[in-house]
């Protein structure tokens, strides 16, 4: 290479310099490297500046809310780690568990019936007939029966039908079933709450525990022993296990189906939980919207799950189970043997109104 070659890249070179330093000068640049001109406590590209801090990237990384101007609560979360937990344990444990019991439900009443067989009326029909349930109370019970066998069935299909279902029928049969269960589901619920309230109007005062249930628990009445009878007014124990369940169950699962059903609205475990606090529990009281909306999930899940579980036992017991149970619900007429053996101290009560009916 030349020397005058040489010079002319030189010169090249140190116009090329000059020409970026005056550009950097027009437009603010600095000509330094960045990390240097920082000072102490600034983060790298100064983008918040020394409001950046561990403080607030531990509360965006726990989803705290209002971190950013975002005014929509649910937006100003940024990251929701709760969600993995959630489904975890609603694809894990729940629908585990849940799938054993109801399995083990069905085993337990296959058991029954092969070693019990069908509960007989022991004194064999009467045929003289008595009314157990009048037409009001049949309509409340066959209400919330059906309502809730629709809503059972579309309700497992949310947590078991991809696994189920999809594989056999296929996803567009899937997808039209799932679709159409979820409207049934969401309107149905509200006939399954009217069901429940008129039960608990018509049949409260029958469902208070009183002494005769102990004595019926303990002979765990007479179920698995042909002759035990134990006394009975119009509701035995078992019966009233199942009428609370229904009642105390069926309402906390209207209340977490509404709250799922108008997302974000309600803030009921935030609230529950700070009342359980002070009576010593040491519950997060303190929930985003989008937790509210997890834990209503889950505990409609195992109430749901629960409540069907209890449900399959009271339709074996009221059908094949039990000879004479059906008609009480059917009819409404049942056989005075039946009644006799199953609630005695009820068809006294009935029999005493009728004669002092009769006698007035
Ligand atoms: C779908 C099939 C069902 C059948 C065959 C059935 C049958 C019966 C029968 C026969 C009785 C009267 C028992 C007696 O005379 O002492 C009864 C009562 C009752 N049923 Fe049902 N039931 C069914 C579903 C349901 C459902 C789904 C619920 C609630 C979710 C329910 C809640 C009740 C309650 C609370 C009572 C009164 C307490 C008791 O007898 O256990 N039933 N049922």
């Amino acid at each position: 290479m030349t020397s005058s070659h040489c010079f002319g890249r030189l010169a090249g070179i140190a116009l090329a310099v000059f020409l970026f330093a005056g550009f950097a000068a027009a437009t603010g640049m600095a000509l330094v490297p960045e990390a240097a001109a920082q000072q102490a406590g600034q983060v790298p590209g100064n983008t918040l500046g020394t409001s950046s801090d561990s403080d607030f990237w531990r509360q965006v990384r726990q989803g705290q809310q209002g971190q950013v101007s975002i005014p929509d609560a649910r937006a100003g979360v940024m990251i929701q780690s709760e969600g993995d937990n959630w489904r975890a344990f609603r694809n894990g444990p729940l629908s585990l568990y849940g799938a054993w019991a109801l399995l083990g439900i069905l085993i337990l009443l296959s058991l029954f019936f092969i070693l019990r067989g069908r509960i007989k009326v022991e004194h064999g029909l009467s045929g003289k007939l008595i009314e157990r349930f009048n037409s009001v109370e049949r309509f409340a019970h066959w209400l919330t029966a059906t309502s809730f066998v629709v809503l059972a069935l579309t309700g497992l299909n949310v947590l078991y039908g991809r696994y189920a279902l999809l594989p056999v029928i296929g996803p567009d049969a899937f997808s039209a079933i799932t679709i159409a269960g979820k409207y049934l589901h969401n309107y149905i619920a509200f006939a399954f709450m009217v069901g429940v309230v008129m039960m608990f109007v018509l049949w409260v005062k029958h469902n208070i525990p009183n002494r005769l249930d102990l004595v019926w628990l303990a002979k765990a009445g007479g179920l698995f022993t042909k002759g035990v009878h134990p006394s009975s007014k119009k509701f035995n124990a078992g019966q009233k296990v199942i009428f609370w369940s229904v009642i105390l169950g069926g309402v906390s699962i209207s209340a977490s189906g509404i709250a799922l059903l108008f997302p974000f609205e309600l803030h009921m475990f935030g609230k529950t939980f700070a009342v359980l606090n002070m009576f010593g529990a040491n519950l997060p009281a303190d929930l985003t919207v989008m937790q509210e909306m997890q834990l209503s999930q889950l505990w409609h899940s195992i109430v749901g799950l629960a409540l069907i579980v209890i449900i399959i036992a009271h339709i074996y017991i009221g059908s094949i189970g039990m000879e004479g149970a059906f008609d009480a619900m059917g009819s409404g007429m049942v056989d005075e043997n039946w009644a006799k053996e199953h609630h005695d101290l009820w068809v006294e009560e009935v029999q005493a109104r009728q004669a002092s009916a009769g006698s007035d």
